[in-house]
């Protein structure tokens, strides 16, 4: 990474108001980028909140990792499963504040999550890109990522990656 004060780790049960706030940012920023919209987010309830942050810490199913800079929280990165016991993890909700872009921020929160799957048991990292992204296709093109066959030509992009051996 090209700054060397950027620290990446796995979220824990202190930082609530911490990943609420980056996910609401993430969602004001990149709207074209995720499936959940703001004010859908907004409008979710704290115990909804807590669930999802609670899912994330115990790491059986899924996993945050969050990068900072110093102090400020400045990128996100989800993993999940969305089947208990499959060979696919999944990498959502990545997002790094426009500031810190193209210093290989996001790649390495890709990294952190690409850990956990492997260590879950998955063998291939998935990701789905919305048609209106061309730099988030670009960003997991660089990364290795490629398409899966046999998918609607229409709505979101799924592409993949080989990790049990990365
Ligand atoms: C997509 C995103 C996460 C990339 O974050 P980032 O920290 O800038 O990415 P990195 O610095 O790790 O980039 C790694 C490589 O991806 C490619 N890439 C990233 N951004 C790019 C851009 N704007 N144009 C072209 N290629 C790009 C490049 O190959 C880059 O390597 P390089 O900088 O050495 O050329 C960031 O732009 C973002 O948060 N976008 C809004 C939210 C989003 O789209 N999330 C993904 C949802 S699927």
């Amino acid at each position: 990474m090209k700054n060397a004060a950027i620290r990446i780790r796995p979220i824990s049960l202190k930082d609530a108001d911490l990943v609420k706030s980056l996910r609401l940012r993430a969602l004001a920023d990149a709207p074209y980028a995720f499936e959940e919209s703001l004010e859908k987010a907004r409008a979710m309830p704290e115990a909804a909140w807590q669930r999802r942050l609670q899912a994330n810490v115990a790491g059986e199913e899924s996993f945050c990792a969050l990068a900072f800079d110093g102090d400020s929280a400045v990128g996100m990165a989800v993993g999940f499963f969305e089947q208990s016991g499959s060979k696919h993890a999944c990498v959502a909700a990545l997002w790094v504040a426009p500031e810190h872009r193209r210093s290989g921020l996001a790649t390495a929160l890709l990294g952190a999550v690409e850990r956990w799957a492997r260590a879950a048991g998955a063998v291939f990292l998935r990701a789905q890109v919305k048609a209106g992204n061309p730099i988030a296709r670009r960003f997991f093109e660089a990364a290795a990522f490629r398409p899966v066959e046999g998918r609607e030509p229409a709505g979101p992009i799924l592409v993949e990656r080989e990790i049990a051996t990365g």
